[in-house]
Formats: structure tokens, C-alpha cells, sequence
């Protein structure tokens, strides 16, 4: 099977056990302020994790979009990239360990058809501090189906990372027992000890796929799944999300506990053809080919910088498709980093001419026929990224210009890095010109620049720890409250302006709400002041939150509900209304999947009112609007 079989028999076999299929999130979460993209399948399902209904029910599968930006560094191994589909299928209270364990060997061994002697599994070792037991359930669940197989799968342990692991695998053993550290899941990976109080969570199941390449002991004396060598590929992980953290010390167990599963698309395609480098997949190879074509060159001898340049531009297609260009912030910041690099790549490689238009229509035609709004988008995504191809090479050769200003002096760190930094040059390409261009380098040039580097990695590391550790920020009050001001002020804004305002983005902090929505030019001050009025008038009037469910279809056509994404949403949809008391129709009424708080008054507390701080362009034909509760 080769990647888009895989896909489409995973949620085939879900959906035949029950499972609703729903369609992806976009790489940009709505309304989650605390991060920068969509980074597993579980996180636009936190909500519903947490006991929220979902009007999809209670079993549900899907694959993913996903990026990872801080992984940039890593990509050019065989393995790692920043954009990846998660396969994920989820149980909301419904069936639970022995299903989803029967299942995903079901699908691994005998769907996809994977080697069953390559498979390994991991589970959880138990943590006597906390009353949890070793997750003995699931290990003999698996051997159990290995022996099915006629496979005999010893069971042993291999404990703590944090110990330096004392044991490696040995033969016959298949299963093993890992700590917290690599068999616990709370929204990230970090044990029982350190999972924050409110947290769903519970212990994880995870299979690797084998590759029987050598032990590299530059990694650890022993080897075992988890050795970081690459002989071993995690290639799926299933929480048993069981409990709840209620203290620093306890953890209680959840009434309806939930299954959370998670697979790496290419990583299990990669299994499939048992190939250790995820870029020989059918989903990333025809571009590869394509880079090897346009550079004259061999995918063997320059793996690193081709794989860096299918990657970043398969991630920069996706953030096309899913309405980011490149910008100076945030995601467009991202976006713009990830083609820079993908060029100064292509730049290493000798392909000096533009080859965006080249190289985006193959990315685009592979996920065409699976992902309607990359056709739908094709043209629109070759031009938003061959725009930014041209102005960067104009970036590029103001750098080049900056060695010629350098002809006579010495290069230090600081340069180094800001070339590194501001133009996106790598190293070596810097160190190039230099010596092309008789520049003498400092004798501390390249530790200086690694400080520098270290100090920089630093400061985004505790950015976007900040900014995943508020993960769920979402649901606090705060962000309720802008968010239900969000929904009333896009209303006025229609009621003030017109029916062509649509939104066109959302981004809500504890401080404040921003809200961009089309409408052809500046809004006047006298409108504002109207908006902010209506907007006010109706908090004061206690209108009452709440949300129903129904088809999509009815939901947009026969009600009216205000909805961005037409016919990216599933089948049935969550529609909030706020409405005044003994009203015959809300204010406002739009789709949304939450969470709000219950009645507008609660905007008022502390004294607050809603204010509109400032209007602004934010592109061609959209505006911004800053607003707070002050
Ligand atoms: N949420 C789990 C993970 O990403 C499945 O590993």
C-alpha cells in the first residue's frame, strides 16, 4: 500500500467499526490563542476530551494536518518534517483498551500488512507513587495477538531514561515496560509527576516498526525501542486516557474514559515499503524526483537539502491552502522561514533560476484528489508562494551585496548569525562567500555564532513552551468572554457595515480580541462607535449563550448561521446563539464550536466595558479591528 492506501483504508476500517469520519482542522487552530498551529489530531478535540459532546458522537476518526515548527532544525535525517498527517481515531467514553489494541494490530499487521516480526510495542511501567498500576492489561493484550500469529513475544522491562537505562532488549522479547517519561500522555509527554492538575491523561501503548539497521552506540549502550539510534520508528501511539490529575498527589479515575490514538501517516508508510527514509514514500518521492530533475543532481549524494526543500515546501503548500501568506508574524512568519529555507537550499544546489512554479503543482497534485481544497486552491497557493520566491531573491542578493561591503574586513559571529538570522543563509554558504570574496574570519567567528544561535534558541524554546503550556487557555474564563464579545461584535459589524463582512480570522488573548473580516476600505469612526454601542447595548442586556446542534446543511441554509469554512465543516454542526430574554430571534447566531461563557453579563464584571482600541488594514480588502474588555 503506499501512503494515500494507507490513509484512506484507516478511516475505511474506522468508519466500518463505527467511527464518524471528520474532516480535518486547519493547520491554524480557530480560536485557541495559546498556539501557533495545529500540532496533533487530539488538539482540536480537546474540548470534547474533556466531556463536551461531539455532534459527530462518540467515536470518531480522521487524519490530521499537522506542523511542527519547532522541528525545523531537525529536518534533512531520514525521518523527521515539519508538516506530517496524524491518523487518529478516538473513543469519547466509549470503548476502550482491549478494542482499540485488537484494532490497530488488525489494521498494522493485516490491513497495511507490515511485517509482524518487525513490530515492538511499549507499555506503561506504573507509578507506585501515585497508586497507578503497570499497564500489565495491555501487554498480555498484545501478546496474546502476536501469539495468534504464531510470534511468541517476550515481556520485560526497561524503565527510566533518567536511570540511564540498565538493560537493552534481548532475544525473544517483543513487548516493554516503560516509565512516565515515554508511556504516559498528557498533552505532551512529561509523566504523572508533572502533569499539570485538571489534566486528562493516562498511560500510552505505543508500536515501533524495526528497520534492522545497526545499533549506533554514540546513542547509548543498550538498544531498545526507544533508543534514538534509528534502527527503531515509533510509528503510532494509544492513550488510555483514564484519568484525571485532581492534587499534586492524585489522580482520579474517569467515570467514561477516553481512547486517544495517534499515527504518523509517513512514518507507517515508510514501514510499508520498510524503507528507514520517509521521504521514499509516495508522497514525498515525485517531488524529490522533481528536485533531482531541476538540479541536475542525485537524490543519494544531497538527501539533506532536497529533503529540507520537499518538506518546507510541502508544509508552505498547506499553509497556502489553509489562507496564511508570508508575513513578518506569527504563522506567516513561519511560513516565510520554512521558504527561505526550502530556497537557500535550492540556492546550495545550483538551482538559481525561480522553481516554485515547478516544484508547488506536483506537491499540490498529490493531495488533490484526497483534500478537495487543495484543487480548489492550486493556482491561488502557486501564486501567493512564487510572489514570495521572487522578492526573496531579491533578500538574497542584497545578502550577497552585504560580503562586498565585508572586502577588506574580518567576518565575526555576529555577522555570521545576523545573515543566518535576517537572510536566511546557512553557514556554509556564508563561510563560501567569504572566501570567494578574500574575507578573513575570526578565529572565535563560529563559537560566537553558535552562543548567539544557543541564545536565540533559548528564547524561542521558552516562547513556545509559554505558548504550549497554556494549551488549554482556551477554556479559561478570560477567553470566554472574548470570545463571546467576538461573536457579538462580528454581528454589529454586519448590522453596522453590511452582509459582505465576513471573518476572515480570529486571534483571542487573555488581553484582548482581534478579529479581521473583509470589507473594501477604512471602517469610519462614527461606524465604530456604532459597533461598539450595539455591541454593548446587547451585553447589557443579558442575552443568554447557548449552542445546538444540526445538520450543516440546515444549519447554513435554513437557519442562517454565520459559518467562515462553507463546506469544510462535517455533516453536523454546533451553532451558538445568543439571545435576549423573551426575544423571538438572537442577536447572534453562528456557527462555532465554543466554549462561551453562559449570559452576556458576565462581560461586565470587574466593571469592564467593550471598546474598540483600534482599526486597521490588514491586507487587500480585510480589516482588523483590536477591541478589550477595560
Ligand atoms: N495524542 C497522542 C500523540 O500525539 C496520540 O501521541
Amino acid at each position: 500500500m503506499n501512503a494515500q492506501q494507507i490513509r484512506q483504508a484507516y478511516l475505511d476500517f474506522f468508519a466500518t467499526r463505527g467511527h464518524t469520519v471528520i474532516p480535518r482542522a486547519l493547520l491554524v487552530p480557530q480560536n485557541d490563542p495559546t498556539t501557533l498551529f495545529t500540532g496533533s489530531g487530539m488538539q482540536p478535540l480537546i474540548p470534547f476530551l474533556l466531556g463536551e459532546a461531539h455532534p459527530s458522537g462518540n467515536r470518531l476518526v480522521d487524519s490530521q494536518t499537522c506542523l511542527r515548527a519547532q522541528d525545523i532544525e531537525e529536518v534533512g535525517d531520514n525521518r523527521h518534517t515539519t508538516f506530517f498527517e496524524m491518523l487518529g481515531n478516538w473513543s469519547l467514553g466509549d470503548y476502550f483498551k482491549n478494542e482499540q489494541i485488537d484494532w490497530m494490530f488488525e489494521f498494522l499487521v493485516d490491513v497495511v500488512g507490515l511485517d509482524i516480526n518487525k513490530l515492538y510495542v511499549t507499555c506503561f511501567i506504573g507509578d507506585p507513587k501515585f497508586s497507578i498500576p503497570k499497564d500489565e492489561q495491555a501487554a498480555v493484550n498484545w501478546q496474546q495477538l502476536f501469539a495468534s500469529k504464531g510470534v511468541s513475544s517476550g515481556i520485560a522491562e526497561i524503565g527510566s531514561e533518567a536511570d540511564g537505562y540498565q538493560r537493552g532488549m534481548q532475544a525473544g522479547e517483543r513487548i516493554f515496560y516503560y516509565d512516565g517519561s515515554k508511556n504516559w500522555w498528557n498533552r505532551g509527554k512529561t509523566g504523572p509527576e508533572t502533569t499539570p492538575v485538571g489534566d486528562p491523561c493516562g498511560p500510552d501503548s505505543e508500536m515501533f516498526y524495526d528497520f534492522g539497521t545497526p545499533h549506533d552506540p554514540k546513542w547509548g549502550e543498550f538498544c531498545h525501542p526507544n533508543c534514538d539510534c534509528g534502527r527503531f520508528m515509533e510509528i503510532g501511539n494509544n492513550v488510555f486516557m483514564a484519568y484525571r490529575k485532581v492534587s499534586d498527589d492524585t489522580f482520579e479515575a474517569l467515570d467514561k474514559p477516553n481512547i486517544d490514538h495517534g499515527s504518523g501517516l509517513e512514518r507507517i508508510a515508510a514501514a510499508a515499503i520498510n524503507s528507514p527514509d520517509a521521504f521514499r514514500i509516495s508522497l514525498l518521492w515525485p517531488v524529490i524526483e522533481k528536485i533531482e530533475k531541476l538540479s541536475g543532481k542525485g537524490y543519494d549524494s544531497n538527501a539533506g537539502p532536497m529533503r529540507v526543500i520537499a518538506d518546507h515546501l510541502r508544509a508552505a503548500t498547506f499553509l497556502a491552502v489553509d489562507g496564511i501568506v508570508p508575513s513578518n508574524k506569527e504563522q506567516g512568519y513561519v511560513m516565510r522561514r520554512l521558504m527561505r529555507r526550502a530556497m537557500v537550499k535550492a540556492f546550495d544546489l545550483g538551482i538559481e533560476q525561480n522553481f516554485i512554479e515547478d516544484v508547488v503543482p506536483v506537491i499540490a497534485d498529490l493531495y488533490a484528489a484526497d483534500y478537495p481544497e487543495v484543487a480548489a486552491n492550486r493556482s491561488k497557493v502557486v501564486e501567493i508562494l512564487a510572489k514570495e520566491e521572487k522578492a526573496f531573491r531579491q533578500t538574497l542578493r542584497k545578502g550577497l551585496q552585504e560580503f562586498n561591503k565585508l572586502t577588506g574586513q574580518t567576518l565575526t559571529g555576529d555577522v555570521v548569525f545576523k545573515l543566518y538570522d535576517t537572510y536566511g543563509f546557512p553557514t556554509e554558504l556564508t563561510y563560501e562567500e567569504a572566501f570567494k570574496h578574500d574575507v578573513a574570519v575570526a578565529d572565535d567567528c563560529q563559537s560566537e555564532f553558535t552562543r548567539l544561535m544557543a541564545e536565540q534558541k533559548a528564547r524561542s524554546q521558552t516562547a513556545s513552551k509559554g505558548v504550549f503550556k497554556g494549551g488549554l487557555g482556551g477554556q479559561t474564563l478570560q477567553h470566554k468572554k472574548y470570545h463571546t464579545a467576538t461573536h457579538l461584535m462580528y454581528q454589529a459589524l454586519r448590522d453596522v457595515l453590511g452582509d459582505h463582512v465576513i471573518q476572515r480570522g480570529s486571534n483571542i488573548t487573555e488581553e484582548r480580541l482581534r478579529f479581521d473580516f473583509s470589507h473594501p476600505e477604512k471602517v469610519t469612526a462614527e461606524q465604530l462607535a456604532q459597533v461598539e454601542a450595539i455591541v454593548n447595548e446587547q451585553i447589557a442586556k443579558d442575552l443568554k449563550v447557548s449552542f445546538q446542534e444540526y445538520p450543516t446543511k440546515v444549519a447554513i441554509e435554513e437557519k442562517g448561521a454565520l459559518g467562515q469554512f462553507g463546506d469544510r465543516y462535517g455533516e453536523t454542526v454546533k451553532v451558538y446563539q445568543m439571545i435576549a430574554d423573551g426575544a423571538n430571534k438572537p442577536f447572534s447566531f453562528e456557527i462555532c464550536g465554543g466554549p462561551h461563557v453562559d449570559h452576556s453579563l458576565q462581560l461586565y464584571e470587574d466593571n469592564k466595558r467593550f471598546k474598540i482600541l483600534k482599526e486597521e488594514s490588514s491586507s487587500a480588502g480585510i480589516r482588523r479591528i483590536k477591541a478589550i474588555l477595560g
